[in-house]
Formats: structure tokens, C-alpha cells, sequence
């Protein structure tokens, strides 16, 4: 992983594709006095991604990819992080795969979150799977990036009972409020002794 000298923060970059409450939180998480990392770049395969207007409201750079060419993207991604210094990527709603050779690149520097209990429910609609196998529990991961997907050393995780009547959305809700508590903790414990 890492190494943070002295009082220097750990230059971040967040990756999403849609609402970026994850990456408001890690922002805000950032901003905090007692924090390892400072959020220098959020990068988007999506135009349209909402959580691309965090970026003037914290006035962070932000950086579109078409990803219409996932190698050309990468490429284009992986001279902006140098540019930018970056030493970490937090995914945070990213829904595309990264490649094996751009995981090699940033390799023990990759984090993501995702919305089920690891090695539960690995890949898309989680919350579905959950409900539909009548799973008493789900919850949330995170953990290290390797080129296998969901499959990456495991850092935290946080259990949240189903209720009764439990529908996809609900579920969704309740898991990201515990993903916002979650991410700030993975990373103070990754950065906990340095
Ligand atoms: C979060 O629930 C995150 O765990 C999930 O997408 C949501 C993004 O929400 N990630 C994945 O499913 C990755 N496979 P946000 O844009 O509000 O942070």
C-alpha cells in the first residue's frame, strides 16, 4: 500500500459513473483535520454523472472519459493520475472493469466499494440477488482492487439485517448509508499506522 510521510496527505483521484454520494462523502471525509488522503481529481466514464457537479462545488478538477475505446481511455487515465500525482483511486460507483494491465499499473493502490457482503453477490444487482435468495443479511465491502472482479483482499465490511418487507430500493438506501460510514474507516485503517 501506500506510504504516507511525514504530514503529507495521499493524493486521490475518485472514479464514478452516477450519483457520487460515496465521492461527496470521501470529499468531505478529505476535508476533515485528521485525514490521510485530499481528493485532487474525480474522474467519470459518464458525462452525465451527477455526482460530476460535486467537483465545482468543492472545486476539485474532474476529468470525462467516453471509454468508447477502454484501452485509449485507460491510456488517457493513466497520464492524467501521473500528471496529477495521483497515488490513490478510490472507486466509488465506477461501473466499468478496469483492465488487468491498469490494475497491474496502480497495483495495492485501488480501493472500491461495493454493496454486498464479499464474496456474496459479487458484479450487478446485488440488493435483487439478496432479496431474492431471502438472505437474512447483506451489507457493504471494501476492499483492494485485483484483476479479478469483487475478489480483492478485503479491508472492512459492515453486516445490515434485511427487514420483512425489504424491496431492492429499500435495501439500496439502507446499505449506502452504511457505505458512507464504512469507506472513511476502510481508509483510516489502511492509513492507521503511518
Ligand atoms: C454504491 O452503492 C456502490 O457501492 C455501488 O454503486 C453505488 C454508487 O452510489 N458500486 C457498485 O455497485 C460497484 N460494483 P453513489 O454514486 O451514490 O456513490
Amino acid at each position: 500500500m501506500v506510504k504516507l510521510i511525514g504530514p503529507k496527505k495521499i493524493r486521490t483521484a475518485v472514479f464514478i459513473s452516477g450519483t457520487g454520494s460515496n465521492l461527496k462523502n470521501l470529499i468531505e471525509f478529505s476535508l476533515k483535520k485528521k485525514t490521510p488522503i485530499e481528493v485532487n481529481l474525480i474522474v467519470s466514464n459518464n458525462v452525465k454523472a451527477k455526482g460530476l457537479r460535486f467537483a465545482k462545488l468543492y472545486k476539485i478538477k474532474k476529468k470525462i472519459y467516453n471509454y468508447d475505446k477502454k484501452q485509449i481511455s485507460e491510456k488517457k487515465i493513466l497520464k492524467d493520475l501521473k500528471l496529477n500525482n495521483i497515488k490513490l483511486i478510490c472507486l466509488a460507483g465506477f461501473m466499468k472493469i478496469l483492465s488487468k494491465d491498469f490494475i497491474r499499473k496502480f497495483k495495492g493502490k485501488i480501493l472500491n466499494i461495493h454493496p454486498s457482503l464479499l464474496p456474496k453477490y459479487k458484479g450487478l444487482n446485488t440488493h435483487n440477488r439478496a432479496i431474492q435468495n431471502k438472505e437474512k443479511y447483506s451489507g457493504c465491502t471494501v476492499h483492494l482492487v485485483n484483476s479479478k472482479l469483487d475478489s480483492g483482499k478485503i479491508i472492512l465490511q459492515k453486516k445490515v439485517k434485511l427487514s420483512k418487507k425489504e424491496t431492492p430500493l429499500s435495501l439500496q438506501k439502507k446499505i449506502l448509508k452504511h457505505e458512507h460510514i464504512l469507506y472513511p474507516r476502510a481508509i483510516n485503517k489502511i492509513f492507521a499506522n503511518l
